[in-house]
């Protein structure tokens, strides 16, 4: 038996248990008999005297009170009180009783009101007070014969009788033995007959013993889950003593139907009826937990709801208290004063009026409201009529161009003419503005040095990336999350309708299956167009006539036609040392200082230090990575001081070596040549010109030519042509004419440079070509640019200015290239070009006689027929350097020998 602690034994309480089905029994009899059983404090109350008020169960005559009063009477009795009338056959009045079934000890009150039977009540209270209960099979039927009865009843005594005012009485009966009915004696005035004792099957095995634990544990059960039946049950249940009484005490308890209980009844063996009850009450349980559980949910939800309601009532009650009352109309008014205020155009406003209607139509919490809100949140912040006023006091312009930019003269130049356009006719159609050149020239700068001289709002849209047309344009506004596109928005972030629009990286526009994003832009540039411009998101024409836009490309190559016919283009090319050293004193430095509050520091940077973070740690056209080291130095050297320690607060070459680590970009490293084969070319990128070695070797095989590297078509093409006048020239060159038999050839250009520029690396292509297969190494210090055709001659190129620049940077002192270009050497700042020697030519052979070092003084197989055009070089090489040693010579010559033969 689980060892449940004992509770001293308190007193019954009414309990309205899951067990009891009597609910036959009104409502004031059950708290009448609620009073009743709180009433029997003592046992000595308990034991006969008769409680005026348990008052007569109305409905149902001769059935039982309900369970709880039952249970309340067997718990004031101690078993001795319930010792049995000696039980033999004998003669007995009989009480049929119809919705239940009196058990052996138990105690049942019931209501009389029978005819016969009060009779036979009157009677038996005269005398020995004693009777036999019998359940009738089926209660509708009023004066019962023995067929209507159960063949097993109750022996019982009557332990009070109370009258009451309609006739009727309430008894209280003890049952003592089951009885058989042997025969009816009488049928009237009441029924009398012939009883015979049952004895029951009372074993004491271990079975039944542990079958009595087992029904005692799970009744156990259930009183703990069910919190309607007292935990005195269990105690009553424990006094029970043998089992056949326990079960006798558990069935009058149990909530079961007439015939269930007559069986148990019936049943003689003590095991049957103790295996049927533990099946009972085992059902029982998990009918009361499943009830527990449905309850248990019902209440979850009904919590929920109860929550939210109260919460929102709460919500309500604060909002009202706050003053903010209903929130749409709130909403609605403040939006209406904003469309007010926001002096739209007729047509906007017409739309916007309309949606504010639609608006005022939903709840609030509803999704669409955010979604129309949102919208009309747009249309309201719009700079509609808000412009600012130019300035085009070109002096003025020209003043504050000058403060924020160190020379590039003749851009300002040009800033300046397109200006004066304007000032004169205010609508002119004027060209878009684009300033192509490599990153870090100041494009984006001067953008916004002119915005500030114009007095005009300055914003920003970088292109880069962009591939979607909804991007410039804006998605509809059926599309969830949907936004105006770059355009719109960036004119809202402006405020005005008139700022000066940067429309940053048109060359990385992207162009794909998600729509053309260039046409959209057409749009927005063309004067044609753009007073009417439809972003899909606003869905009303905003007029873009008034903003100037200007955009920004590194190279214009992937700018579409169309777009490109549209702008008038500035190129900046890129900045040489030293106006990287005076704009690095005169604009970085102090703006970096600024930046990072240094200036109580005073930090200095010597011009050597700044042309060693030029020279070794930026290797750039631009200023990006000067300003990044810059800043790295100062703060650097700030931090040292911070941290309590005592840096120079001049920073030279030295310092800027120990700050930035060792250096990035060596000079010498990347021009000096030391094998044949190798030659430098000049090649222009989008990040500026670009020095870049060419490099060519052979191997056994036989007429193949594999190219590797960063290459286009074009640059193939090139090295057909230098491959084929090579070959046709081979005699002339001192080559063995039929090398290319056994060999394969292999060009390398390792370096970044663009498709277009193909053709300009040819004479670089045939010059390492040359000197591979002669063993004659290319002079130090000599970059070359220059497209080469078949028949050997030397054809102009493009972006000179920004390769003499890189060449310069690379130390560079000889720049060979095309005859026809030499006009472009006046576009080279004048420092650059006094410390360098321009070589223009026509013919690859002069080429090949200023880049190639003098040939070997041994004589080879093959260089007689050469000789003679070796004999007469046309220029003399600018910068000779002395004769290899004769060890090289000796390796390269059998190289060159080799490697042909
Ligand atoms: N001529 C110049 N004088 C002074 N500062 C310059 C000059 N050119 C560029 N800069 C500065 O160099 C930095 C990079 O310029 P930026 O306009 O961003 O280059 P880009 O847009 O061409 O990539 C900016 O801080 C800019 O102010
Ligand atoms: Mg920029």
């Amino acid at each position: 038996m689980p060892a449940k602690p004992k509770r001293p034994q308190r007193k019954p309480r009414r309990t309205k248990t899951a067990v009891s089905r009597r609910r036959g029994t009104t409502a004031r009899a059950r708290s009448t008999t609620a009073r009743s059983g709180k009433r029997r404090a003592t046992p000595a109350v308990a034991k006969s005297r008769v409680p005026a008020v348990i008052t007569a169960p109305q409905a149902d005559a001769e059935s039982a009170v309900p369970f709880e009063t039952a249970l309340t009477l067997a718990t004031d009795h101690s078993p001795d009180d319930l010792e049995l009338t000696p039980v033999a056959p004998r003669t007995v009045p009989v009480l049929p009783i119809r919705h239940t079934v009196l058990f052996p000890f138990a105690i049942l009150p019931l209501s009389v009101g029978r005819e016969k039977n009060l009779r036979l009540l009157n009677d038996v209270m005269a005398g020995d007070r004693v009777i036999a209960v019998f359940a009738q099979r089926d209660p509708g039927v009023e004066d019962p014969g023995p067929a209507d009865l159960y063949s097993v009843g109750t022996l019982a005594v009557v332990l009070r009788m109370v009258k009451l005012p309609d006739q009727r009485v309430s008894i209280l009966v003890r049952g003592t033995a089951r009885v058989h009915l042997d025969s009816l004696l009488q049928r009237d005035p009441y029924l009398a007959a012939r009883v015979a004792p049952i004895s029951e099957a009372d074993s004491s095995d271990l079975e039944t013993e542990a079958l009595a634990n087992a029904l005692i544990t799970e009744f156990e059960r259930i009183v703990t889950i069910s919190q309607s039946l007292p935990v005195e049950a269990v105690v009553a249940a424990k006094n029970q003593g043998a089992p056949g009484r326990l079960t006798d005490f558990m069935a009058s308890l149990l909530e079961l139907p007439t015939p269930e209980k007559q069986n148990l009844l019936e049943m003689v063996s003590v095991k049957e009826r103790l295996r049927t009850l533990n099946g009972v009450l085992a059902h029982q349980r998990q009918v009361v937990e499943m009830g527990q559980q449905i309850q248990e949910s019902v209440r979850e939800s009904i919590d929920e709801r109860q929550k939210e309601f109260l919460l929102r009532q709460q919500l309500e009650a604060i909002q009202k208290e706050l003053g903010e009352g209903d929130e749409t109309q709130r909403q609605i008014t403040e939006i209406k004063e904003r469309i007010e205020k926001a002096q739209m155009p007729a047509e906007v406003r017409r739309e916007a009026d309309r949606e504010l209607a639609r608006l005022a139509r939903m709840p609030v919490q509803a999704a669409e409201f955010t979604v129309a809100r949102t919208y009309l949140e747009w249309l309201c912040d719009m700079p509609w009529a808000v412009a600012t006023d130019d300035n085009l006091d070109l002096k003025n312009v020209r003043k504050v161009l000058d403060e924020d930019h160190y020379g590039l003269d003749k851009i300002k130049e040009r800033i300046l003419e397109f200006l004066a356009v304007r000032r004169y006719k205010k609508d002119a159609r004027t060209p878009i503005l684009c300033f192509a050149g490599p990153p870090g020239t100041g494009k984006t700068s001067l953008g916004m040095s002119i915005a500030r001289a114009l007095g005009r709002k300055f914003v920003r849209q970088s292109l880069g990336g962009v591939r979607d047309e909804a991007e410039i344009r804006g998605h509809r506004r059926t599309y969830i999350g949907a936004l105006p596109g770059n355009i719109i928005r960036g004119i809202r972030r402006a405020g005005s309708r008139n700022p000066l629009f940067m429309l940053d990286e048109v060359d990385k526009l992207a162009n794909d299956y998600h729509g053309d994003p260039s046409s959209a832009l057409l749009e927005v540039l063309d004067p044609e167009q753009n007073h009417a411009f439809m972003d899909h998101y606003l869905d009303v024409p905003f007029d873009l006539t008034q903003v100037m836009f200007i955009t920004t490309a590194n190279y214009l190559d992937p700018v579409p036609p169309a777009l490109r016919d549209r702008m008038e283009v500035i190129e900046l090319s890129g900045y040489t040392d030293r106006e990287k050293l005076s704009i690095a004193r005169l604009h970085i430095i102090p703006r970096v200082t600024r930046e990072n509050g240094l200036e109580v520091l005073k930090l200095q940077i010597t011009d050597d230090g700044i042309l060693k973070v030029i020279h070794s740690y930026t290797g750039e056209a631009g200023l990006r990575n000067l300003t990044r080291e810059i800043a790295n130095l100062l703060r650097r050297t700030a931090k040292l001081i911070a941290e309590g320690g005592s840096p120079p607060l001049t920073i030279d070459a030295e310092r800027v070596r120990e700050l930035l680590g060792p250096e990035k970009f060596q000079l010498e490293q990347a021009t000096r040549i030391d094998t044949p084969g190798a030659a430098l070319g000049l090649a222009w990128t989008p990040f500026g010109g670009e020095v870049l070695t060419v490099e060519a070797t052979y191997m056994p095989g036989s007429k193949g030519l594999t190219l590797t590297g960063q290459l286009g078509e074009v640059m193939r093409e090139s090295a057909a042509a230098a491959l084929s006048y090579v070959r046709s020239n081979a005699v002339a060159l001192g080559i063995d004419p039929t090398f290319y038999e056994s060999t394969d050839l292999h060009v390398h250009l390792p370096a970044a440079a663009i498709p277009k520029d193909g053709p300009s690396a040819g004479i670089t292509l045939c010059t390492a070509l040359v000197s591979l297969l002669t063993g004659r190494k290319v002079r130090p210090s000599i970059a070359m640019t220059g497209e080469i055709s078949l028949l050997g001659r030397v054809l102009a190129v493009g972006g000179l200015k920004e390769k003499i620049l890189a060449a310069h940077r690379a130390g560079i002192k000889t720049v060979i290239l095309p005859a026809e270009n030499q006009r472009d050497i006046e576009e080279v700042p004048i420092e650059v070009r006094t410390h360098m020697i321009f070589a223009p030519v026509d013919r690859i052979d002069q080429v090949l006689g200023l880049a190639l070092e003098d040939p070997p003084p041994a004589p080879i197989e093959v260089a007689s027929a050469g000789e003679e055009s070796q004999g007469d070089p046309r220029g003399p090489g600018p910068d000779p350097t002395p004769a290899p040693t004769s060890i090289e010579t000796e390796s390269i010559v059998a190289r060159g020998r080799k490697g042909p033969g």
